[in-house]
Parts: C-alpha cells; structure tokens; sequence
C-alpha cells in the first residue's frame, strides 16, 4: 500500500499553520490528506485551530485584550465566530522570558498578523473539495477533535459537531477519503458505537506525562493488550515518532520499538507525527534520513509532516 503524506496543519513549515493559504499550498504539493485540528466557538461552531486558546497564532490579545481570563489565556470558547473572525491569524508564538511573545520556529513564516483569519471546518472543507474538482485530484481530510471533554463540558460534544459538517459537505461516507482523530479513546468508541460513523478512525498516542484533558493511559495503550483495544475501535494509530524511533545503536544502526510490528499484526496502520525539516531528532542529520528511518526501516504507513513537499520527494525518489 502507498505511503501517505500528511500535511500537519497544512503546509505549516511554509505558511502559518491552519490558515487556508497553509492548506491550499499543502494540496498544490500534492499532498495525500492535509489536517485539520478542530475547537468549537462560544455558538459551537466548528473551527480549525491547534489550540483551545487563541493567543499563540492570532491578534487576540491586541484585539480583545479585556477578554483574558484569570490564566492569562484567551479561549476560543468564550468567542462567537464572529469575533473570532475579526481576528488575524498569524505563524505560531511562544511566550519569550522577560515578557511578549517570539516566533515558535524562527526560520519560518514572519508573525506579523494581517493576511490570515481563522476558518471554520466547512470552509476549509469547501476549499479543498473546490481545489480537488479544479485540479482532478482527490485529496483526504483528516480532522483531529481537539481536548473533547473540556469541549463538554461547555458545550456541545465536538465529535457530533464535526460530524454534521462532514453530512452537509458531503463527506460522511467517504471511507476513502477521510480519517478522524483524537488522543481521547472515549471520543473514538463515542464516534464508532453511539454515533455510528463508518470513517475510519485513528487513536492518537501521547506520553502520560503531557497531561492530556483525560485520563487516557497512553503507557497501556502502546502494550499489545491495548492495542487489540484499539483495534476493536478504531483503524489505525497515530504515534509521537519517538514511540517508534529510539536513536541509533553503537554500530550506527537505528533502534525500533516493537510498536509498528504490533500493530501492524492487529490490522492497525501507523501514522506518526510530527516530521519537521527544522526540528529533526538529534543524530538525524537530514529529512531525508529522518524519512528512511520511519518508512523504509520502521514500515510506517503514513507521516504527519510540516514540509509535505519534502516527504512527496523522499517518496517518489524512492518509487
Ligand atoms: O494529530 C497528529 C498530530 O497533529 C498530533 O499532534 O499536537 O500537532 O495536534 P498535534
Ligand atoms: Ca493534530
């Protein structure tokens, strides 16, 4: 089966992550899905955005600055689409010592705001079905539901949300052509039981130690126990590529967990995240290697990356 490119958030490693521009230029490289993270507004509508928080790519603080929280966090939630549209999306910050906020990776895309809103999952979805008919191609969506529970409980449940979206554009049964997402196994059984979707579905795996918004065993989940759990619900898995590759022997050799054998044995396909041409594992000298490590040495199926173009072209030197 072919290897699939992923565009982590779109293009991200070229344009600010979850913009539509991010998008359209993952689909002009020829990616095979392009991501969508996906948070609810005050009127519970989907939009497309990493966090639950607004402050790292967008204006808001400058914008709304009487809208902080006690934690000094803006949240999406406390904003309606329409304000949130008022706001410019910009290249991902990160709070600098000192005070202020500097750019996350500093080769990228300039963080000046002004180019870029937010856009909501229907837009984005209507973008790319429009590019997929102007081009003859036909790229996948593939839409993580963003920290579910704290959704919950203020709200609507995301999962239902993006699926409605999904049955007004069209794309509820498009097996081939969608993958849905989450680190919250609750979310996936909820989709695949309750709600009965037939679209594939991906459990993601993180580290205990993260402190994601529930109280999912990500230790449990990598053991062949939890994987034949995983595979009573879901299609596949979607690992930090450090679950996969543990650094290279004495002799040079890269060194592999066993978790791509074992999920591979309960029909599970395997998409790590996040290849990034600058921020490559140490001892990785280059993309390329990083990309021969995971995919001909591991056998992964798929790779979420910010540089889609890079892995097309590792792929098809490849053939
Ligand atoms: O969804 C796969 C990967 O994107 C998970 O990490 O934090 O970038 O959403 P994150
Ligand atoms: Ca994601």
């Amino acid at each position: 089966m072919e290897t699939i490119v992923i565009a982590h958030r779109g293009a991200c490693g070229y344009l600010p992550e979850h913009t539509l521009a991010a998008k359209a230029l993952a689909h002009g490289m020829g990616a095979h899905y392009i991501e969508q993270d996906v948070v609810l507004t005050r009127d519970c509508v989907p939009v497309v955005l990493h966090d639950i928080h607004l402050e790292a790519t967008t204006d808001v603080a400058a914008k709304f600055p009487d809208r902080v929280r006690p934690d000094g966090r803006f949240y999406a939630i406390d904003f309606t689409l329409a304000e949130i549209k008022q706001l410019r999306a910009h290249e991902r910050t990160v709070p600098q010592k000192g005070g202020g906020r500097r750019p996350a990776y500093p080769g990228r895309f300039p963080t000046e705001p002004g180019l870029f809103e937010v856009p909501t999952l229907e837009e984005e979805i209507t973008l790319l079905a429009g590019l997929d008919r102007s081009t003859g191609r036909r790229t996948g969506l593939y839409i993580e539901m963003k920290s579910p529970n704290w959704h919950l409980a203020t709200c609507e449940d995301l999962s239902g949300a993006v699926l409605d979206v999904l049955h007004r554009t069209g794309y509820a049964e498009r097996t081939d052509q969608v993958f849905l997402q989450c680190f919250d196994d609750k979310t996936l059984r909820h989709l695949r039981h309750e709600l009965k979707t037939p679209l594939p579905l991906v459990q993601l795996i993180g580290e205990n130690a993260w402190g994601e918004d529930s109280e999912v065993d990500y230790t449990y989940l990598r053991t062949a126990q939890g994987l034949d759990d995983i595979a009573s619900f879901a299609d596949g898995i979607g690992p930090w590529l450090h679950q996969i590759y543990r650094g290279r022997d004495e002799a040079g050799a890269p060194r592999f967990t066993d978790l791509v054998p074992l999920a591979h044995e309960r029909g599970l396909v395997v998409h790590p995240y996040t290849l990034r041409a600058d921020e490559l594992p140490r001892g990785v000298a280059s993309f390329d290697e990083l990309m021969d490590i995971l995919v001909a040495g591991a056998g992964v199926d798929g790779v979420f990356t910010d540089f889609p173009d890079l892995a097309l072209r590792y792929l098809q030197r490849r053939g």
